[in-house]
Formats: C-alpha cells, sequence, structure tokens
C-alpha cells in the first residue's frame, strides 16, 4: 500500500508542486480546493500519471466542518494520513490605515485557524498510529513581517507558535511538526506584483532570484522522508538568503 500525503490547497502553486514531488515518490495524494475550475481536473490528472492516486472534494478550510468531512472522506478512501502539508493559504494586502476588520479576519481564518481545522481532525489518527509528519507552510514575512501585511504576517508567524507548541505536544508520540518558510517564490500569488517591484526584490535577494515552487517542494520532501527524522520544531527558510 501507497503512504498517504495530504496537501491543501493544491489544485496550482506551490501545493501543486508539493503534491506532484511526493506523486513522483509513489505517494497517494489527497488534497482540496474552494473554487472549482480547470485547475482541479488538470492537477489530479497529472498526480495520476504517476501511477498513483489522487482523492480531491470540495473543502474551504476555514470551515470546522468541512474539515472534518474532508479528512473523514480521506481515512474512509486510504485508512490513514501519513503526511500532512498546511499549504493552502491567502493574502489581502494593504496598510494597516486602509485594512478592513473583514480583510483581517479572512487571512486569519484560512491561514492560521484552516491550518488548526485540518491538523486537528488529521491529529486523532497519526496519534493511533504512532507517527506522522506535519509540514506547515509559513513564510519570511512571519518571521520578519511587511509593510501592508500585518494580517498575512500574523498568521504566517501564528502558524510558526502553533507548530512549535504541537511539535512539544506530540513528540512522544513520535509525530514531527515543522515549518517551511518560503521567501518571494514565482506563483499566481507572486504573478499579481508589477514587473518593477518583482525585479526590485530578486535583486534583493542574496541569491539573485526569485525561488521555484520545487526549491520549496524539495525541502517539503526532505521534512518527510527518514533523513530529516531527528528535526522536529523548527523553522526551515527557503528564501535564497533573503533573511539571514
Ligand atoms: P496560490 O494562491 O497559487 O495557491 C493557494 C492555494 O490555496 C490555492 O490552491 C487555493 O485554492 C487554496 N486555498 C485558498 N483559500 C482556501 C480555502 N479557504 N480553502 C481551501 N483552499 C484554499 O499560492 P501559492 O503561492 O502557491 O502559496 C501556497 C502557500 O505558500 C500559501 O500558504 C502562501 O501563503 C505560502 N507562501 C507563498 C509564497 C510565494 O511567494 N508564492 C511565499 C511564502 C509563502
Amino acid at each position: 500500500m501507497n503512504k498517504v500525503v495530504l496537501v491543501t490547497g493544491a489544485k496550482r502553486g506551490i501545493g501543486k508542486q508539493i503534491a506532484l514531488t511526493f506523486a513522483k515518490e509513489g505517494y497517494d495524494i489527497a488534497t482540496n480546493y474552494i473554487i472549482e475550475d480547470e485547475d482541479v481536473e488538470n492537477t489530479k490528472r497529472e498526480i495520476e500519471q504517476n501511477n498513483v492516486k489522487c482523492f480531491v472534494t470540495k473543502c474551504d478550510i476555514s470551515n470546522f466542518e468541512d474539515c472534518e468531512k474532508f479528512v473523514k472522506e480521506v481515512i474512509e478512501e486510504y485508512g490513514e494520513i501519513d503526511i500532512l502539508v498546511n499549504n493552502a493559504g491567502i493574502t489581502r494586502d494593504t496598510l494597516l490605515m486602509r485594512m478592513k476588520e473583514e480583510d483581517f479576519r479572512a487571512v486569519i481564518d484560512v491561514n492560521l485557524v484552516g491550518t488548526f481545522n485540518i491538523t486537528k481532525n488529521v491529529i486523532p489518527y497519526m496519534i493511533k498510529a504512532r507517527s506522522g509528519r506535519i509540514i506547515n507552510i509559513s513564510s519570511v514575512v512571519g518571521v520578519a513581517g511587511n509593510a501592508g501585511q500585518t494580517n498575512y504576517a500574523a498568521s504566517k508567524a501564528g502558524i510558526i507558535g502553533f507548530t512549535k507548541s504541537l511539535a512539544k505536544e506530540v513528540a512522544s508520540r513520535n509525530i514531527l511538526v515543522n515549518v517551511v518558510a518560503p521567501g518571494f517564490i514565482q506563483t499566481q500569488m507572486t504573478d499579481v506584483l508589477k514587473d518593477n517591484i518583482k525585479e526590485e526584490i530578486a535583486n534583493s535577494i542574496p541569491l539573485g532570484r526569485m525561488g521555484t515552487v520545487q526549491d520549496v517542494a524539495n525541502v517539503v520532501k526532505f521534512l518527510a522522508s527518514e533523513e530529516s527524522s531527528y528535526i522536529t520544531g523548527q523553522v526551515i527558510h527557503v528564501d535564497g538568503g533573503m533573511l539571514m
């Protein structure tokens, strides 16, 4: 039987590359979407081309009942969840002076509460199995802060505190919990930025380029592997040296 990885929001971007990277390693994939579009079908097909299964369903991670149902369905389908990657996330950038309460709450609800909602439902199965890996996707911004992203930075810093606390709670059950903090990665999330802004940021990165989705997926794969079995509660920065 294949091992199972649940990656939230894998229809595109970083999540998609994480799912494809695990699929290439022979893992069965479970993922969710909030808006059904052609990306959902295309990604499912690409994953299945690796001769693994892909279970995909609608689930808004900010909704606890949705997450409960989703995780139950994954267990019914596969019987276990070996690795959880909390990837799904949103931004609603603006300066605090202009930020509406709903924009603050929406970002916290998806990025931070969403991570809680999925993890809370997955953890009983990992505890029962006395094994598991949880990798939460934070951001360089959660550590360094960023003007225009008080909501996003708070959610991503929250993920780090959540991860370290959970890592301490479940270490004795052989469950390892870590954070990957990407820097500036080329995806649809960053495509919305103007070219001159992208260039400016890329020039400020010591390695001189934006990161790729594969740069992030490689580290997630490492944190799910046997090679990282003595690493828990850590924040691994994948940012070309942006933050050091
Ligand atoms: P993206 O916008 O391309 O993908 C985000 C995914 O999350 C999509 O599949 C979307 O459908 C899903 N999603 C959003 N809200 C959801 C909800 N309520 N329920 C279920 N799924 C939902 O973004 P990208 O760039 O691939 O980002 C992935 C993760 O990496 C996010 O957590 C993001 O904050 C983080 N990140 C991205 C960086 C970048 O430069 N692109 C840098 C640092 C962190």
